[in-house]
């Protein structure tokens, strides 16, 4: 039964998919095809990633489902409908859409992108009964096939499509929402190191922040890719190429010196006390390190780079190692 709601749902997903690329591909979608096309996504990188348009409102997408025989009930369930007393409404028009595929290639939900500044600028499906944003990564169908031994976590779709197109099929991202503990999860099955390339402003350090413990704790090591001076990995490729962005892999930040610069944002260095601080906290810091040769070098390092005493920076970490329960 519930099996079987499962198969109807990725079947309408398939169905709606090919609707919304049918319809780009169209004189009616001109619009849409325009605008992907003008942020210089190629024919072919449209059809690899399925991308469609939603057409102008209404319900035209609702009519063609009706019309392939599925009930109000089960089209309900999709999440791609609004239904009320009124009426029944397309949740997607004026938009262009990114299907969204499980590691089984199936169509599990969508994304569309608004083609002006107009807000929301993307609209997701809302999780329904195959679709859990928590447990799936945007271009992970593709990137799990790579020949890298790597995955770059980046934040929207449009990264991970310029950098597919860029060569770089590796690149996943999360989904709308902050990073989660199953999604690492996920990524170890598939590799043990992962370049962050989140975006280059406060809310993209943050939430760098938040997912490199999680990385960590799935096993997998964390490097930080820098992009300065753009915002994220797709501004970046348009501008410097895929040759500018490789080498910026290869300059690719420990995850751990990048906490530590960020923590030390929050403390002025010239401050004796201020220091001390920050030196207090780079020793809590340290005991994330379990195995003891990978502690003791990560110390050395940060004694080396910050100025501390080797000795004086072991004995700290040593006590709060002591005050942990
Ligand atoms: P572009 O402007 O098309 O290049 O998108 P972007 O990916 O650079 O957008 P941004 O950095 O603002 O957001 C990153 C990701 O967060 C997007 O790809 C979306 O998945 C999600 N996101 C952004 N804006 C919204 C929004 O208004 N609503 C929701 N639900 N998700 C959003
Ligand atoms: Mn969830
Ligand atoms: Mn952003
Ligand atoms: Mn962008
Ligand atoms: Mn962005």
């Amino acid at each position: 039964q519930q099996e079987g709601i499962r198969l109807t749902l990725l079947e309408i997903n398939k169905k709606a998919a090919r609707y919304y690329f049918a319809l780009l591909k169209s004189p009616r979608g001109k619009v849409g095809y325009d605008y992907l096309t003008g942020r210089g996504l190629t024919d072919e990188t449209i059809l690899h990633f399925g991308l469609g348009f939603a057409g102008q409102g209404g319900g035209e997408l609702y009519q063609y489902l009706k019309k392939e025989g599925y009930s109000d009930q089960i089209l309900k369930e999709t999440g791609l409908f609004k239904m009320d007393e009124r009426g029944v409404y397309d949740k997607f028009w004026n938009r262009v859409m990114f299907p969204i595929m499980d590691v089984n290639n199936r169509v599990i939900g969508f994304g569309g992108r608004v083609m002006g500044d107009a807000k929301p600028k993307y609209l997701n499906s809302p999780e329904t009964k195959i679709f859990d944003k928590s447990r799936n990564l945007f271009g992970l169908n593709y990137a799990k096939r790579g020949k890298r031994n790597n995955m770059i976590l980046c934040e929207g779709y449009m990264d991970v499509i310029a950098l597919h197109q860029a060569g770089f099929t590796n690149a996943v991202a999360s989904l709308g929402t902050a990073f989660t503990e199953q999604q690492a999860n996920l990524i170890r099955r598939y590799t043990d190191e992962v370049l962050l390339t989140y975006d280059s402003d406060g809310a993209g350090v943050k939430a760098a922040m938040r997912a490199i413990p999680m990385l960590r704790r799935a096993g997998i090591t964390g490097k930080v890719i820098h992009m300065e001076p753009y915002k994220d990995p797709d501004e970046f490729i348009k501008n410097l190429g895929a040759d500018e962005f490789e080498k910026r892999i290869e300059e690719a930040q420990n995850s751990f010196f990048f906490e530590i610069e960020v923590t030390k944002r929050n403390y002025s260095m010239s401050d004796p006390d201020q220091k001390t601080k920050f030196i207090h906290e780079i020793a809590r810091k340290l005991l994330v390190f379990e195995d003891k040769i990978q502690r003791n070098n990560y110390l050395e390092a940060v004694a080396a780079r910050y100025n501390i005493k080797t000795e004086d920076l072991q004995q700290l970490v040593v006590r709060y190692g002591n005050q942990m329960p």
